[in-house]
């Protein structure tokens, strides 16, 4: 796979739409990164600055030109407030398999919203993009998104022992997955 596609028509319901991240998102995703679980539970810097969220941006098309990342903004569906982050990424393109990340502004939590993006995106994969994994890895001490895991259908693997270096300290992390025979 070289370049992969924007979602098209794009992924949205009533409550969400998922799209390309803007010059504009930078203020709200800014904010929205100073929060602790964010930095603690995924691989965004602890204090991001603002100049590392425009590397981030920067470095979104070359990525998704490669094949190698497909990074969305989670969007308000009438407001287009930004709420969040999805993104497919560490695809091994030989096996189809992918990955799905994400991250919610504390503005957003706790109305389902990650619910929402998980499912919109990880049937998209799937179904159009031609994956046949999808896994998802949570932290232990992630129970907030091993729900939202649990919630969307993926399946529990186990548990991946010293699996991921973040903020210099190895981290075991939980193993869910999607297939297509999940989606029926
Ligand atoms: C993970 C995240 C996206 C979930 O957002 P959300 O869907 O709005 O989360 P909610 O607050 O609705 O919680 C989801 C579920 O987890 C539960 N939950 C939330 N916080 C929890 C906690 N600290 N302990 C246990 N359960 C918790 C909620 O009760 C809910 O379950 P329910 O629907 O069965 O009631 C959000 O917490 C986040 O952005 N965290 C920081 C970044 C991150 O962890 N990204 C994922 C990396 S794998």
């Amino acid at each position: 796979m070289t370049e992969l596609p924007f979602p098209d028509p794009p992924l949205a319901d009533d409550t969400i739409r998922l799209r390309p991240w803007s010059e504009a998102d930078v203020d709200a995703a800014f904010r929205a990164t100073q929060d602790a679980l964010i930095p603690r539970f995924t691989h965004v810097p602890e204090r991001q600055t603002e100049e590392d969220l425009r590397r981030f941006l920067d470095a979104r098309e070359p990525a998704r030109k490669a094949g190698e990342a497909l990074p969305l903004a989670i969007a308000g569906a009438q407001t287009d407030e930004l709420l969040g982050s999805i993104s497919l990424l560490r695809f091994e393109w030989p096996e189809r398999r992918g990955e799905i990340g994400y991250w919610l502004a504390p503005w957003a939590r706790g109305r389902g919203v990650a619910t929402r993006a998980v499912r919109l995106l990880s049937r998209w994969a799937l179904v159009e993009l031609g994956l046949a994994r999808l896994a998802l890895h949570a932290d232990t001490d992630n129970q907030a998104s091993q729900r939202v895991a649990e919630r969307c259908g993926f399946t529990r693997e186990g548990l991946l022992r010293s699996f991921e270096e973040r903020k210099g300290r190895r981290h075991d992390v939980v193993v869910f997955s999607l297939v297509p025979a999940d989606l029926s």
